[in-house]
């Protein structure tokens, strides 16, 4: 099925001029210049309608291979690779203006075994990287962590052509490997011999003169561990016809050949984001050794809950800075530097690429650089990576956030995780302020008492008793994607339209509480600016007890932690009080889901 993207100019002419206009003369056909990595008008999210392109289909590449999640499978046995080793078979190399690409000689490199379905004939390789600031360009991520550069190496199922294999559900064979940076690796070796061959010249084909054989650049990367799963092309036009195979170990080069990719062609982060798995599954080969165990739990049925977390392994769960506490609203310091936030694609409506249980929550996982905040006194720009939640038991009386307001706990918490814009995710969680997390106390939008009490409160905590102050459509439609994620690990794409400001309705976005904590599960890194919303978000009583029933577990947050020597402060407007006191007590009776400033 062909779909077609119209030039701007075109989607200005009536409708009817556009049904005549469709037969064809204005099809935009996936040619070599029509599609790049940043900056033009097909960029990944747009490669889909690149007519004839598959790249909106459900088994794109690359992904993220999350380790905890792949199967291990004792079909992938040892490959057998023909001619690795031959110092010849590398006859040119290209810069083609979206990757550089080694083209090998006909017939004489193969592969087969590592589970492969037959024999597959080496034609190239190629590169992913990122940029000259060392953002890494990997296009396989494992548990997030994205490699600076890879290496693709594409072989055709022996005997057909490229029409024919593009064509074939498992046509090509495509061997990705890592390629890590080290701070003192070796300048001189096939590394350094092949990319001296790099160039910003993208018209002319080098002829490789030197004695350099694959081998030589996989190094001593065991071949034996290693993922697989079935994918696509990752340019255009996306064809789902690979057998994918991600080695486990990256091959070591020494930073400054990383840095030639982009500082002497000129293209930087020539790599496509991860798509999702769509319900395919990654298997492992037998020698891959098994992800590293999470045995922590919330409550004490495991090896490790929340009083050992410390002791898990890296933990940093034993710190004084610890998250969440309990807000002393009697000790709060305001500050008035705590200003209004500016929230970045909140309203976009496609924003969710899916939804998974992963165990211990419920979480969103946003689209790559998309979605930011900023101001607020964080004093960087933060990217949106993932919401989740935090709640309690099937009871209606059950409580589950993580923060507690003069030790009130409330019903449930949502947590909005960014990261500062500049760093990586290592990088992050290793700094102070790497993270950023927003987080909203969450509610029953309680009808019955709403309307007595709604009249009297003050001015500073508009409708706190009214009906739902969010979008409940959308709470609705979150919840009704958990009955597909009810399997531990299971994650579903969101395909209706929810954004993050329908779930955050009307809520108070002004009155802020902030601290420097960490994140609240293991390995509980110090690396979080904490922003904990005054006023909580509203939604259905019938909503919240979804989270509990359809996934299975209860009462997921973790205690609070001790403050040990810091300051909780408030923007402003959060440190005011809601009025006179003995109103505020009678307030207090009518309604107990009011902030108790002052008891
Ligand atoms: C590996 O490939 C070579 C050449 O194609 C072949 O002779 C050999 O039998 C293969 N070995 C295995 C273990 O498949
Ligand atoms: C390996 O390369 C040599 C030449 O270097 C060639 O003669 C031989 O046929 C190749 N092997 C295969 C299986 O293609
Ligand atoms: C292996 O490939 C052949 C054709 O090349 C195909 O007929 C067969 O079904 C494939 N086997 C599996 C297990 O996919
Ligand atoms: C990647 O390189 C760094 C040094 O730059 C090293 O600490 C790390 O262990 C390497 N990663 C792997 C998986 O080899
Ligand atoms: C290409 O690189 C050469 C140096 O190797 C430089 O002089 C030239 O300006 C570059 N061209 C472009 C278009 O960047
Ligand atoms: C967080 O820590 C930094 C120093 O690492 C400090 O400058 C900042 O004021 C602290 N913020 C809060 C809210 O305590
Ligand atoms: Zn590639
Ligand atoms: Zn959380």
């Amino acid at each position: 099925m062909l779909v077609v993207k119209w030039d701007f100019t075109l989607k200005m002419y009536h409708s009817s001029l556009l049904l005549c206009l469709s037969l064809g003369a204005f099809l935009k056909w996936v040619a070599g210049s029509d599609w790049c990595y940043t900056g033009c008008e097909y960029s990944p999210t747009d490669w889909g309608d690149l007519a004839g392109s598959f790249c909106g289909g459900k088994r794109q590449s690359p992904v993220d291979i999350v380790t905890s999640h792949v199967q291990t499978n004792p079909d992938l046995l040892n490959f057998n690779f023909t001619n690795f080793s031959s110092q010849h078979v590398i006859k040119t190399i290209k810069n083609d203006g979206h990757t550089v690409k080694c083209t090998l000689k006909e017939n004489e490199v193969e592969v087969s075994g590592g589970g492969l379905n037959g024999t597959y004939s080496t034609i190239q390789f190629h590169f992913h990287w990122g940029d000259t600031l060392h953002h890494p360009g990997s296009e396989h991520t494992i548990d997030g962590h994205r490699y600076p550069v890879e290496m693709h190496i594409v072989s055709l199922k022996k005997g057909l052509t490229v029409e024919q294999a593009v064509a074939d559900s498992e046509g090509i064979a495509v061997l990705g490997f890592f390629i890590n940076a080290t701070e003192d690796g070796d300048m001189s070796g096939p590394w350094n011999t092949l990319t001296s061959y790099l160039t910003n010249d993208t018209d002319t084909e080098l002829t490789v003169n030197h004695a350099i054989s694959i081998d030589d650049l996989i190094g001593t990367v065991s071949l034996t561990n290693f993922y697989r799963y079935m994918g696509s092309l990752t340019t255009p036009s996306c064809n789902e016809a690979v057998a994918w195979t991600v080695f486990h170990e990256p091959i070591n080069i020494n930073k400054n050949l990383i840095q030639r990719f982009p500082a002497i062609t000129g293209s930087t982060n020539v790599y496509r984001p991860t798509q999702a798995l769509n319900g395919r599954q990654v298997f492992a080969s037998s020698a891959t050794p098994p992800p590293p165990s999470h045995p922590w739990c919330y409550e004490d049925h495991c090896m490790y809950s929340p009083t050992k977390w410390q002791q898990l392994s890296d933990s940093h769960c034993g710190g004084e800075h610890q998250s969440p506490v309990n807000i002393e609203t009697q000790k709060i310091v305001v500050d008035e530097h705590l200003d209004t936030f500016t929230y970045t694609m909140f309203d976009d409506k496609h924003a969710i690429k899916y939804i998974t249980n992963t165990g211990h929550t419920v979480k969103c996982v946003l689209k790559e650089d998309m979605v930011e905040v900023s101001g607020g006194g964080l004093g960087y720009v933060y990217s949106v990576l993932q919401f989740h939640f935090h709640w309690g038991s099937t009871s209606v009386e059950s409580k589950g956030s993580e923060h507690t307001v003069d030790s009130k706990r409330y019903p449930m918490e949502m947590h909005i995780v960014t990261k500062r814009k500049d760093l990586t995710l290592d990088q992050a969680i290793d700094t102070p302020n790497g993270l950023a997390v927003l987080g909203f106390f969450i509610e029953a939008a309680d009808t019955t008492k709403s309307s007595s009490s709604s009249s009297s409160s003050g001015p500073h905590e508009p409708n706190p008793t009214s009906g739902p102050t969010s979008d409940m459509k959308a709470w609705m439609t979150l919840s009704n994607s958990f009955s597909a994620i009810k399997n531990i690990n299971s994650e579903v794409e969101i395909t209706e339209e929810i954004s993050i400001d329908d779930l955050l309705g009307k809520v108070n976005r002004a009155s802020y509480y902030r601290y420097n904590g960490s994140l609240t599960t293991p390995l509980c890194n110090e690396a979080v600016v904490w922003t904990v919303f005054k006023e909580s978000v509203k939604v259905d009583q019938s909503v919240m007890t979804l989270f509990p029933t359809q996934t299975g577990y209860q009462n997921v947050f973790r205690p609070a932690q001790s403050l040990h020597d810091r300051t909780i402060y408030a923007s402003s407007s959060a440190a005011s009080g809601p009025g006179p006191i003995g109103l505020f007590l009678l307030l207090a009776c009518l309604c107990t889901f009011l902030f108790h400033l002052h008891l």
